[in-house]
């Protein structure tokens, strides 16, 4: 992240617990006295309390102050967006990390409005509202996963987000989502497994973004990717898994995420991929690079 002497303003959604917490937390220990960082939630005594309690930490530097941001309400996210830009002329450091918890024992298909809302819906919203309030040098990352790589998706499904608009991944969430509606999810090909098409939108709809402004961006040190913190353990993670001696805790999930956004100059490599652990993913075969070359070179 460029360095200014304007306070720099940071913004992370679903960040009341979980990864987004600790970014929160991350964040507020990198950044200065004068920059602030925003830890958004939907719940207001969830968000304080949260707020309160990363403010009272003894490595926190920069101000920190909770703001109750559903991000299913994208006119609060537009509203948030221009706030920031009148209050402070934009802002610095955005992470769309918000996800619906979803329990193995339930039915996926009535749970897809709200996982949809939360997971594609509102990082539309916060790619376009956002996106135009990002300052020069500022970062932009959505918090995606390794299953959002277009090898996870029925071959049948892949021209929807393969080289798609913004406004074409936004019309396949929809598609896919009147697809369960109408039951007919599965048989188009649609993974039943909602995270799965969900990561593979958010994925797309960066590198729809990515695509429009990355000369422009490259040129200011402005960085807009998704990233995969792997496998963390958290409240929604611990359901679906018995085995968690691999698991990260969330603070050592955020760093690789944190750093990303403390980099001093950005990767070409990076701008607008997936990535993981400082490497991109590749978007088709979701390998690493040194991997991809093991595969074009046995
Ligand atoms: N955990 C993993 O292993 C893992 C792996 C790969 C990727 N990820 C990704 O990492 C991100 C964070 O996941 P996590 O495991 O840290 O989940 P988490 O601990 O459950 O945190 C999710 C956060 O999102 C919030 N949220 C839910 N609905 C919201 C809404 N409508 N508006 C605003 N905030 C909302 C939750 O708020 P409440 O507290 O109010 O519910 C919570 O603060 C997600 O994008 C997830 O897909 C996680």
């Amino acid at each position: 992240m460029t360095a200014t002497n304007a306070p720099r303003i940071a913004l992370v959604t679903g960040a009341n617990q979980g990864l987004g917490r600790a970014l929160v937390e991350g964040l507020a220990a990198r950044m200065g006295s004068d920059d602030l960082v925003l830890l958004t939630g939907r719940d207001e005594r969830r968000v304080t309390e949260a707020a309160r309690e990363v403010e009272g930490l003894p490595a926190t530097r920069a101000r920190v102050r909770g703001h109750v941001l559903d991000v299913t309400d994208t006119d609060a996210v537009d509203r948030l967006a221009d706030e920031l830009r009148v209050r402070y002329g934009g802002v610095d450091v955005v992470i769309s990390n918000a996800v619906a918890r979803l329990l193995p024992d339930e039915s996926q298909a009535e749970r897809a409005d709200e996982f949809i809302d939360v997971s594609n819906t509102a990082t539309h919203a916060v790619l376009r509202a956002f996106g135009a309030v990002l300052r020069p040098g500022g970062r932009l990352l959505v918090v995606a996963s390794s299953l959002g790589t277009l090898g996870h998706l029925d071959p049948r499904l892949h021209h929807l987000f393969d080289g798609a608009s913004l406004d074409q991944v936004e019309y396949a969430v929809e598609s896919w989502r009147s697809a369960v509606h109408h039951r007919t999810a599965e048989e188009a090909g649609w993974p039943r497994w909602l995270n799965v098409p969900s990561k593979v939108a958010q994925v797309a709809a960066v590198r729809a973004v990515a695509a429009e402004r990355r000369t422009r961006d490259l040129a200011t040190g402005t960085l807009i990717a998704s990233v995969c913190p792997g496998m963390v353990d958290t409240a929604t993670s611990r359901p679906w898994f018995s085995d968690y001696s691999h698991a990260q805790s969330p603070a050592e999930a955020a760093r690789a995420v944190l750093d990303l956004v403390s980099a001093e100059r950005v990767d070409p490599a990076l701008y607008g991929e997936l990535v993981r652990f400082g490497a991109a993913l590749d978007w088709h075969s979701g390998k690493p690079p040194v991997e991809q070359d093991r595969i074009l070179t046995p």
